[in-house]
């Protein structure tokens, strides 16, 4: 590999680890600090797509907490009246089957209650799990859909992460919470009226103290909340570590980084911890506060209970009743906390989720019939990225492709050549000028039919996960077999294909690592040539092949361009000799064109280019 190819390698790695460090979470705004009602109904609107089965677990979990009432009611059956045994003397006979008796319609009680539980859980988890498959559909399919700068902006991983951990918070919150906010509330309003049953004075004094415990919620839930949502930004912070380095294994490797990703990672642990531990603070002074508040109420409660009872303004029976369903609404009113801090978490991850399918998809208008004849032009065309507006990437560029012409695009790294794919494919648009399909403004056709008739071979050949017929298939969806097997052919990849042991349905494994870099480059073609474009894009690799599968290569691009208008970006003189055209790049800019013999006689950054073999 000549010199100037590591260079450029170098640099190549520089711009993506720039790209990588500029990423933010610019799509995700900061959630309102509240609980928002809106996205709650907005889940719940998923869920009531599911309503043929959430309804009945729901009118199921009524039915079972009920019955957990039914706990306390026979408990205070089966103590009985303490001050009445106590004066009276009881027969131990007659207390003995009582207790039998209660015992047993307890169990009976309890047997049923277990028996719809078993069904009410399968229910609200098939009605959860759908429900948020359909979500998880929706947020895929919405966001395959989103423009290519929404893209240009994120780190794949932060973004993939970040979806992934909000997803987590509403399952969380559909599978458990929910079913859990059913029950407890049914268990509170029961317990409730049981207690003002039993002594209205009692329970009046009781709930004196809920106020407290409301503000209290209030107040450190708001701030349990923010930490929250800074701990899962950190989580998805070293997740998006492990992705790229996972992702770019290679490079880790062959520069010896692996201590600099474990300290990388190290680190956003450690950020993650911090902020974990500070939410954790309030949400520990949270509970403490509960637990005493709660439980020094019931024991000033009870205690002013038994001045009641010496007094004879309660009897024993209600007393006790009071006590056990007390206990039972004190541990409910205790579990609110909990669940009002993970609906609190839900509303901001749901709102993070509907911001995301709020994004704007990419443009659908356009002449969706547009049949290209393969003239392609820029008239002075000036673009910058949206994420770095103040560097001009593309200025005032014009020039002409007739069609079945072949033109090379050269030029130092960085000059804007695959920018200029970007804006035929229609990921950018230009901030002024236009692109022109055969006279026609690029926006006035549907990017569905541009792209439909325009294929790219990019340097960077990333294959799917799938079998190499799959693979190749990619370029036409549908394609019968022998289509794929001629367009291998003509790709000049059916001989070494064949000779896998399981030929074409030979896996490529993760990104297509099982092949060579040639190899991937054929199947990539034979893609182009399935798909039968009328343009064509070809981002040649600057890696070196060895020679042998570089006249492979060559021969089945020859092939593919035979015929179609093809833009080259080239690395390779041999490429750019052969090319009716050839544009010379600078700083975004056309600063020579010609043929190769008119440009070497030029004595300009063409020359000097192929002379320091840079092309
Ligand atoms: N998504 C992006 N966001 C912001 N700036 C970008 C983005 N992609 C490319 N750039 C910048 O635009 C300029 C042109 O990049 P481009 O990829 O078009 O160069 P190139 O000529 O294809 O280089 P190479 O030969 O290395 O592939 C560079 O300065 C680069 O840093
Ligand atoms: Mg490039």
């Amino acid at each position: 590999m000549p010199v100037g190819e590591n260079f450029k390698e170098a640099q190549h790695q520089g711009a993506i680890d720039a790209l990588r460090s500029i990423g933010s979470y610019r799509l995700m705004s900061e959630p309102k600090p509240k609980l928002s009602i809106s996205s709650h109904r907005w889940i719940l609107g998923y869920l009531m797509k599911e309503k043929a089965i959430f309804l009945p677990s729901l009118a199921a979990l009524f039915f079972t907490a009920m019955l957990s009432l039914a706990f306390p009611w026979f408990l205070k059956e089966l103590v009985g009246n303490p001050t009445d045994a106590l004066k009276t003397g009881v027969d131990p006979q007659v207390v003995l089957a009582k207790s039998n008796r209660v015992v047993l319609e307890l169990v009976a009680v309890l047997a049923l209650q277990a028996f719809v539980a078993f069904f009410r859980v399968q229910g609200f988890i098939r009605s959860g799990e759908s429900a948020l498959n359909r979500l998880r559909r929706d947020l895929f399919a919405h966001l395959v859909r989103l423009p290519m700068p929404f893209y240009q902006e994120q780190r794949s991983g932060a973004l993939s992460n970040r979806i992934s951990a909000d997803l987590g918070v509403v399952r969380e919150t559909l599978l458990t919470t929910v079913p859990q906010a059913v029950r407890q509330t049914v268990i509170l309003v029961g317990g409730l009226i049981f207690i003002f049953v039993a002594s209205w004075k009692l329970s009046l004094i009781m709930l004196g103290s809920v106020p407290f415990v409301v503000l209290a919620i209030a107040f450190f839930g708001r701030k349990v909340r923010g930490f929250s949502k800074a701990a899962q930004d950190s989580l998805a912070e070293a997740g998006t570590v492990i992705e790229e380095t996972v992702q770019g294994i290679a490079d880790v490797k062959s520069f010896t980084n692996e201590p600099f990703e474990a300290t990388r990672y190290d680190r956003a642990l450690e950020s993650f911890l911090g902020v974990t531990m500070r939410g954790a603070k309030s949400r520990a002074a949270f509970l403490a506060f509960i637990i005493f508040a709660l439980f020094g109420t019931i024991a000033f409660v009870t205690w002013y209970g038994a001045q009641m009872l010496a007094n004879g303004q309660i009897n024993g029976t209600n007393f006790v009743s009071f006590i056990l369903f007390s206990i039972f609404v004190g541990a409910s009113l205790g579990s609110f906390p909990e669940i009002i801090s993970q609906f609190q978490q839900t509303s901001g991850a749901t709102e993070r989720l509907r911001e995301l399918l709020d994004t704007a998809p990419e443009r659908t208008d356009g002449d969706a019939q547009a049949k290209l004849g393969g003239a392609l032009a820029f008239a002075n065309l000036s673009f910058c990225y949206p994420s770095r507006p103040d560097v001009q990437v593309l200025s005032d560029l014009s020039f002409e492709v007739a069609p079945g012409q072949r033109v090379a695009l050269v030029g130092p790294s960085g000059a804007g050549k695959s920018t200029v794919f970007s804006l035929i494919l229609g990921f950018n648009d230009p901030e002024s000028g236009d692109v022109l399909f055969d006279g026609r403004s690029a926006s006035t056709l549907a990017l569905q039919a541009l792209r439909s008739q325009i294929a790219i071979v990019p340097q960077e050949v990333l294959l799917f996960g799938g079998s190499i017929r799959e693979n190749i298939e990619y370029g036409k969806p549908g394609a019968t077999f022998e289509e794929i097997e001629a367009a291998a052919r003509q790709a000049n990849a059916h001989e070494f294909i064949t000779e896998l042991p399981e030929g074409f349905e030979t896996l490529v494994g993760p990104r297509g690592t099982k092949l060579s870099g040639g190899q991937r480059q054929r199947i990539a073609i034979a893609r182009a040539i399935l798909a039968d474009p009328r343009i064509l894009l070809l981002d040649e690799a600057t890696s070196a092949l060895d020679s042998e599968s570089e006249r492979l290569v060559n021969e089945a691009l020859e092939r593919l361009m035979q015929g179609r208008t093809s833009l080259v970006i080239a690395h390779r003189l041999s490429t750019v000799r052969h090319a009716d055209s050839i544009l010379v790049f600078s700083h975004g800019k056309i600063v020579e064109s010609g043929t190769h013999e008119q440009l070497i006689a030029n004595h300009g950054t063409y020359r000097f280019l192929v002379e320091t073999q840079l092309v």
